[in-house]
């Protein structure tokens, strides 16, 4: 269960002051229980209502599961929920058959039901899972947690901190506001939280402490924009894969689904700090404790590589975002299309033979942002105007009028789901799959 947050009533955003500590479980080589369940959270102050909401295992977040890159997540789940799930491990390198989405590589796994997940996690990184049914109202009402997979020779750090970033729209006496499908948020920027928080694993820290955070944006519409203070940090890896080099922090964007890793060394009360052009809204601290460390350390270290798939020759496709709300589309499940088609049709959007390589031009011809994710692979952003081969990841943002090339290697049989992770966008048209056969 979350323990209470302080929400801040003036803002729409909340400054989270309390704790909120993360069940955390390491897996080994026996399955472990995955329990889908209604749960109890405390967001607004204590004494001033709960929140009924979904989870895992007892509590939203569920618990952290960490596993060693390289290593079998063998996981029994079970659903206890009224309605059907299912669970999807977003970012990994995984077994088609494990994806967890509904529709293409499962059932929908009913109510009293269970499934059996188990993959091998090839590659190091912060990752999560989440429902993949009804996600637009199942990941809001909370089914989701973190998925961490540990490199064989982890970075020399005296903490790995994990900081979830979500928002809810609740009512004033904490119940969560209806209207999940509420076709006026599909249409628009989708349903965005009225309080917003930064949820940490530890909450204590020492100066001259180095530390690893492992940020998270979980939230199913909101961009988070992310300053953070008293802290000499890197950006180490962007949605689980390093980066070749560790770069300048600034002000960080986190779309829905992605993921930023950090390293740095304490130099006060470590503020994650959200960043408006009125004010900066804290959602979360780290405070300081009573043992601070005074020996130097070195630069921060480079990430070990891990995967990084070399492009062959180039299949050209272009992938159009259009429709929503000014796009002329106000309601039905086809507000968004994707190159004019909303949803999954029985025919893939394309077919790779396993390796091909694939450039997307990817248009957002919509007055919304977009998150586009695939499933089963990363892919490298491409520079604008050198066209040269940028990060890696697994969901890019595409703000309104923005347009970008991806370059996929496409190295993971099965059938893959390419959609946007804007959940009610996603609920409302756009989406498509690929196969790799
Ligand atoms: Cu994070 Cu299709 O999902
Ligand atoms: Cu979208």
């Amino acid at each position: 269960m979350t323990p209470p947050l302080r929400i801040n009533r003036r803002g729409f955003l909340a400054a989270g002051l309390a704790a909120a500590a993360l069940p955390r479980v390491a897996t080994g080589a026996t399955s472990l229980p995955l329990r889908a369940e209604p749960v109890v959270a405390q967001i607004l102050d204590p004494g001033d209502g709960a929140t009924p909401m979904l989870g895992f295992n007892g509590s939203t977040p569920g618990p952290e599961l960490r596993v060693a890159e390289g290593q079998r997540l063998s996981v029994a789940f079970e659903n206890r929920l009224a309605d059907p799930t299912a669970v999807h491990w977003h970012g990994i390198r995984i077994d088609n058959a494990m994806d967890g989405v509904p529709g293409l590589t499962q059932d929908a796994v009913p109510p009293g039901g269970g499934f059996g997940y188990d993959f091998v996690a090839p590659d190091a990184g912060t990752y999560w899972y989440h429902s993949h049914h009804q996600s637009w109202e199942q990941v809001a009402r909370g089914l989701y947690g973190p998925l961490i997979v540990t490199e064989t020779t982890p970075p020399d750090v005296d903490r790995d901190i994990t900081v979830i970033l979500d928002d809810w729209r609740l009512e004033q006496n904490g119940e969560m506001a209806a209207g999940f499908g509420n076709m006026h948020d599909f249409a628009h920027g989708g349903r965005m939280g009225n309080f917003a928080k930064a949820i940490l694993s530890q909450t204590t820290v020492n100066t001259g402490e180095r530390i690893r955070l492992r940020l998270i944006n979980t939230a199913t519409a909101r961009i988070f924009p992310v300053a953070l203070e008293g802290i000499d940090a890197r950006i180490v890896a962007l949605d689980g894969r390093p980066l070749a080099q560790p770069r300048a922090l600034g002000q960080m964007l986190l779309a829905p689904a992605q993921r930023i890793d950090v390293i740095g060394d304490v130099t006060d009360v470590v503020r994650f700090l959200f960043p408006t052009p009125e004010q900066a809204y804290e959602m979360g601290k780290l405070t300081l404790g009573a043992a601070p460390v005074t020996a130097k350390r070195g630069p921060i270290q480079t990430l070990p590589a891990g995967h990084r798939p070399t492009p062959g020759e180039e299949r050209a496709l272009t992938l159009r975002m259009e429709g929503g709300a000014m796009g002329g589309r106000h309601a039905g499940d086809d507000i968004w299309a994707f190159n004019g088609t909303s949803g999954l049709r029985d025919a893939p959007f394309a077919q790779f033979a396993l390796g091909d390589t694939a450039r997307f031009t990817l248009i957002n011809d919509t007055a919304f942002p977009h998150g586009i994710h695939l499933h089963g692979h990363h892919f490298y952003e491409l520079d604008a105007t050198t066209g040269s081969q940028g990060d890696l990841r697994d969901t890019t943002l595409l703000m309104a009028g923005e347009t970008r090339d991806i370059l996929c290697v496409f190295d993971n049989p099965g059938k893959w789901l390419l959609h946007c992770h804007m959940l009610g966008h996603q609920a409302s048209g756009m989406k498509t799959w690929v196969e790799v056969a």
